[in-house]
């Protein structure tokens, strides 16, 4: 199992939990509430850009948290996920909710729909993806999914300081912008620090790093926002370009 199937285990006890989405959202308002949706909106509204008829792509949607907000104010989506469990929820969603979204299970590093969207959504897939070689791969395939007009939104987690009451060190070993983390024995990737197996969890980069990326794979910033410090660890949204 590659290191980012992880989810899948994760979204069959949610399954049984009953609830909606990732963040365990129980209603749909919480799901509209999401980080992503809100700036979604705002980074748009700021723009000009509405909603109706965008062509929109939401990486690792999950349960269809981003892609059935932008459906429900009039887009069209398609989300890809690779845990099919949580394509299960994200349809019976659709459903309760009256809405059409394409829901596709696929592993977004080999994505080629050979169409263009208005605005692809990373709502925390980003982070999930370790390495340069999957990161680099990531951002060329947003860019084979872009037009020259289009926007990439990012909802990403930040490293800063201390995140040792975020991610406490009996689970967590963050080292090299990574965070390692202990269990599932069924992820291939591992390494072994002071005796005990970890696996691959996250990318956590520093925002200078992370602003650094963006630019080196050739995407400016247009609009961006700061999430407040959460121990340690902050969330940082944004608003993309593909640099002309
Ligand atoms: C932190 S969750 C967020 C889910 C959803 N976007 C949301 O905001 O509720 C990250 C999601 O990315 C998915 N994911 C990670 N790597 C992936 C890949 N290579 N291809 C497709 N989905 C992936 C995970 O399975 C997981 O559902």
């Amino acid at each position: 199992m590659k290191y980012y199937e992880m989810h899948e285990i994760v979204y069959r006890r949610l399954k049984n939990e009953n609830v909606l989405s990732w963040d365990k959202s129980k209603t749909f308002e919480e799901m509209w509430s999401h980080s992503t949706n809100v700036y979604l909106e705002k980074f748009l509204t700021k723009r000009g850009i509405a909603f109706p008829n965008l062509k929109v792509l939401d990486l690792g949607t999950g349960t269809g948290t981003s892609a059935l907000f932008a459906a429900k104010n009039g887009s069209q989506s398609v989300g890809i996920e690779i845990s099919s469990s949580a394509i299960e929820i994200a349809k019976e969603n659709a459903k309760k909710l009256g809405l059409s979204v394409e829901f596709t299970v696929g592993d977004v590093l080999e994505l080629d729909l050979k169409k263009k969207f208005d605005v692809v959504i990373d709502s925390t897939i980003l982070h999930c993806l370790v390495g340069s070689k999957d990161r680099s791969r990531f951002y060329n395939i947003v860019r084979r999914h872009l037009g020259s007009n289009s926007h990439l939104l990012v909802n990403t987690m930040i490293a800063s300081g201390d995140m040792s009451s975020r991610f406490p060190k009996e689970y967590f070993f963050f080292q090299d912008e990574i965070l390692w983390s202990l269990g599932i024995n069924e992820i291939s990737e591992r390494k072994v620090i002071d005796g005990k197996s970890y696996f691959p969890h996250r990318t956590l980069l520093s925002e200078e790093k992370q602003l650094e990326e963006f630019e080196k794979h050739g995407f400016e910033i247009v609009e961006m926002e700061q999430r407040s410090e959460n121990d340690g660890a902050y969330d940082f949204v944004a608003l993309l370009k593909v640099r002309e």
